[in-house]
């Protein structure tokens, strides 16, 4: 008797940084002393104010379902945000809550794009787009970022890859990851209004707004109402497992996104959404946090070309992702060997870039400073290079 067998849309890649995190903890667990530089997540914990909105909320007792488009006092905190901000005035029924950016881009995908669609990737680029879309039958056409763009999305990027074969859809994320690459202002402009001509969607996930250090960081809505605009409460708000972002889109997406909503996952949590309300009260909190990024990533970029690790601009997000060249043609390899020699895990590479991800590794420095300080001594040692 045959079983059934897994379907071929479930047959996509593994996010590699997750599977270096298990096996990192599963490492730590036998007593392994490891500084965990893997995984994009904050450090810190989320502001007081977050965390007592969430516990003044369970007090209340009832923890139920909301509206699927996300509680309006949430919608309009961040719409409010982005007069803040951004100097915008957005109207809260564009902005849409959804279980972390990574819902949104299943909802935002789904509701932009047909099985069969093609969207184009920034490459290198963040691993789960090309994944979730694997799985929706959507087809990711990767676009190369290179020196020549300071490895940033660039407009004529976008027309020569549409060129050769039409999209229905490009992404565009600044700061990037794995890179920290900013888009500059000027650039995002020529992306939207090339979106715009050929007639294609404009996603741009906005996810590492608010950690720049170095440029200005644009929203792409600031130069088309028509994009549909991807972020979250995970990184500089320092929520990951909160699970909360939002979309914000053009009016005649908000009800196919929240018919699909009501279907896939009928609501965000109510916990995280309560709570996400006060997050934008708590900046003074957030810059010290950011602060300590600034500290790491200073730490970072003197230590790593001096280890023969030169990183790309570190403009914005907690990364750094720096060419192993000198040391090696194999990421996964090199990755491996740093975790079991050297106690230090990082993510390969390969997890960004299935073709060049190779010679390079990504740093994530969202952590404390000490551990910074810690992998810095590790990779002195480890690669053989003091000062
Ligand atoms: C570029 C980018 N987009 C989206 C996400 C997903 O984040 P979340 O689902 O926690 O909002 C990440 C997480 O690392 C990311 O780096």
């Amino acid at each position: 008797m045959s079983q059934p067998v897994a379907s071929q849309r479930s047959n996509i890649a593994s996010f590699i940084a997750m599977d270096v995190m298990r096996e990192a903890k599963t490492l730590a667990r036998a007593g392994a002393e490891i500084v965990h530089l893997e995984v994009g997540e904050p450090g810190a914990a989320p502001p007081r104010a977050v965390r007592e909105g969430a516990i003044a909320a369970l007090s209340g007792g009832r923890v139920s379902y909301t509206e699927a488009l996300g509680i309006p006092a949430l919608r309009e905190a961040i719409a409010k945000n982005y007069a803040t901000k951004y100097g915008m005035t957005v109207d809260p029924a564009r902005v849409i809550v959804t279980t972390g950016s990574s819902g949104g881009f299943v909802l935002g995908f789904l509701a932009m794009l047909d099985h069969g669609g093609r969207i184009g990737i920034p490459n290198p680029g963040y691993p789960a787009y090309r994944n979730i879309l694997d799985a929706l039958g959507i087809e990711s056409v990767p676009i190369e970022t290179g020196p020549q763009s300071r490895y940033a999305l660039s407009a004529a990027a976008i027309r020569a890859v549409h060129a050769e074969k039409p999209l229905d859809a490009v992404l565009l994320m600044s700061p990037a990851n794995p890179t920290g690459v900013l888009t500059p202002a000027s650039e995002v402009r020529a992306i939207a209004e090339t979106c715009a001509e050929l007639g294609i969607w404009l996603v741009s996930d906005e996810i590492y707004h608010g950690l720049t250090y170095q440029g200005e960081e644009a929203t792409a809505l600031a130069y088309s109402d028509d994009a549909v605009i991807v972020n979250s409460f995970s990184k500089y708000y320092c929520m990951t497992g909160w699970r909360v972002g939002w979309l914000v889109v053009p009016e005649r997406l908000i009800r196919p996104i929240e018919c699909l909503q009501q279907n896939l996952s009928i609501s965000v949590p109510y916990l995280s959404q309560i709570a996400a309300v006060a997050a934008f009260e708590a900046t003074e909190e957030l810059e010290i946090i950011k602060a300590g990024y600034a500290k790491n990533r200073a730490i970072l970029m003197e230590a790593l070309p001096r280890l023969g690790l030169p990183p790309l601009p570190m403009d914005g997000a907690f990364y750094a992702y720096c060419d192993i060249a000198q040391y090696s043609n194999d990421s996964m390899d090199f990755a491996r060997r740093a975790l079991r020699e050297a106690g230090l895990a990082i993510t390969p590479g390969l997890d960004f870039d299935p073709v060049g991800g190779n010679r390079f590794v990504r740093f994530s420095y969202a952590g404390s400073e000490q551990d910074i300080v810690t992998a810095v001594k590790r990779l002195e040692g480890w690669l053989g290079k003091r000062s």
